[in-house]
């Protein structure tokens, strides 16, 4: 069959959830990814902040292929050793005392919105909704897609699980005003990641987690794409000198395994007991064993997080020499470690596609906004190669 025969059957048997790229992928290896025709990529994208680590990272690859040999699956009615290991892992390198595991994002912040909600019932204070921001993104079941306060996403879904409302990024003030008797959480990205790689002032979580403390009510901090090392620190929230009760995870967690997690303090998780909340897959040994390596290799030395600040900072610095050249076209470049955004005046999809043509696979998110994820241990002579990458579509843009 030929790539196209694939991509027609992609059509046929697969549901047009997706507007995907017309690349065919075929195998991994640190940075790199290789097309059915064999032809070498140089990935700025991660799968979408997920393979930190890299492709087939043979420490991650070892460990779960040793775990396949030997156990993949019990449910969670019996006790294994990799997903206790991991939530020890998590507990002492986190605020968290505890940890719920699950398959995704979107599981993870629902078992935070969950665990939320049953916390206040149990206190009996009446409290159950849930303040988010306006673009922020927290996933796609339904109660995800409400939290989410992106309208586009609720469309055609409605009636939406009631219970949140909405206030601008950003804007501590407007959360203080948006609190009612009724609210139970505050829940927020430490970076919109979705929304546009948007980063907030420095402050910010430590007004929110002031206002949570002095109205009794519960941060959340959804680090699902901040998490593991993407900002430079294992968590984004270690920039900020706070701690939040609730924290989620996924992405990054398996380096391209499929994994969530939902951390919390003990108060607040004991609120979960049995058959309150659970999922069939959650915290699988193969899972485990993979995230287990993800962690330590994360934490045993702080080389491959310097790289990232020290490679997000090149990075940012090329980004901004290209806005200086193009200021017609590129507005700004903002971002934390290696999650870094470029926002365009101009729509960037034929930019994405242009990159591709050369060899390099970016992404873009908001329509405007470029983003660039490399695996955490990218170097400064892929960087460079971006940016010639990047010259060049932008000289063939504007003519300059
Ligand atoms: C901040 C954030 N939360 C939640 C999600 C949803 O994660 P998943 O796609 O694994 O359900 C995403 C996905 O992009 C995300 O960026």
């Amino acid at each position: 069959m030929t790539v196209n025969d694939i991509l027609e059957e992609s059509k046929k048997y697969i549901m047009n959830t997706y507007k995907r790229l017309p690349l065919l992928i075929v195998k991994g290896r640190g940075n790199r990814i290789y097309d059915r025709d064999g032809r070498e990529y140089i990935d700025f994208v991660s799968g979408l902040a997920v393979n930190n680590l890299g492709h087939c990272n043979p420490r991650v690859t070892v460990a779960f292929q040793k775990q396949a040999q030997r156990l993949v699956h019990t449910s969670n009615l019996f006790y294994t050793e990799p997903q206790i290991n991991l939530a020890r892992l998590l507990v002492e390198n986190s605020f968290a005392d505890k940890v719920f595991f699950c398959n995704s994002g979107a599981e993870a912040n629902e078992a935070a919105i969950k665990l939320v909600r049953k916390y206040s019932k149990d206190k009996g204070n009446g409290r159950y909704e849930i303040i988010t921001t306006y673009n922020s993104f927290h996933g796609r079941t339904l109660a995800t897609i409400t939290a989410t306060g992106q309208e586009r996403f609720h469309k055609g879904f409605e009636p939406l699980v009631p219970g949140f409302s909405y206030v601008p990024y950003n804007d501590a003030d407007a959360v203080e005003k948006a609190i009612t008797d009724k609210t139970a959480a505050v829940m927020v990205e430490p970076i919109q990641g979705e929304g546009g790689v948007n980063v907030p002032d420095e402050d910010y979580l430590k007004r929110l987690r002031k206002i949570c403390d002095a109205k009794g009510i519960l941060l959340v901090l959804d680090e699902v794409q901040t998490g593991l090392g993407r900002t430079g620190r294992l968590f984004a929230y270690q920039y900020t000198g706070i701690e939040p009760d609730i924290m989620t995870l996924a992405k990054g967690l398996g380096n391209g395994l499929p994994i969530g997690a939902m951390l919390a303090t003990d108060p607040i998780a004991q609120a979960f007991t049995p058959g309150t909340h659970a999922s069939t897959f959650g915290g699988t040994p193969l899972v485990c064993s993979a995230a287990i390596e993800v962690i330590k290799t994360l934490t045993e030395d702080e080389m491959l997080l310097d790289n990232c600040r020290r490679m997000g900072k090149y990075l940012t610095e090329e980004l901004n020499s290209l806005k200086e050249k193009y200021p017609q076209i590129i507005r700004n470049v903002r971002g934390k470690g290696l999650l870094i955004g470029m926002e365009l005046s101009i729509k960037g999809d034929d930019i994405v596609q242009e990159c591709i043509k050369k060899g390099v696979v970016i992404n873009c998110t908001m329509e405007r906004v470029l983003r660039f994820l490399p695996p955490l241990d990218i170097n400064p002579i892929d960087i460079d190669a971006l940016m010639d990458i990047l010259s060049e579509v932008f000289s063939s843009i504007t003519g300059q």
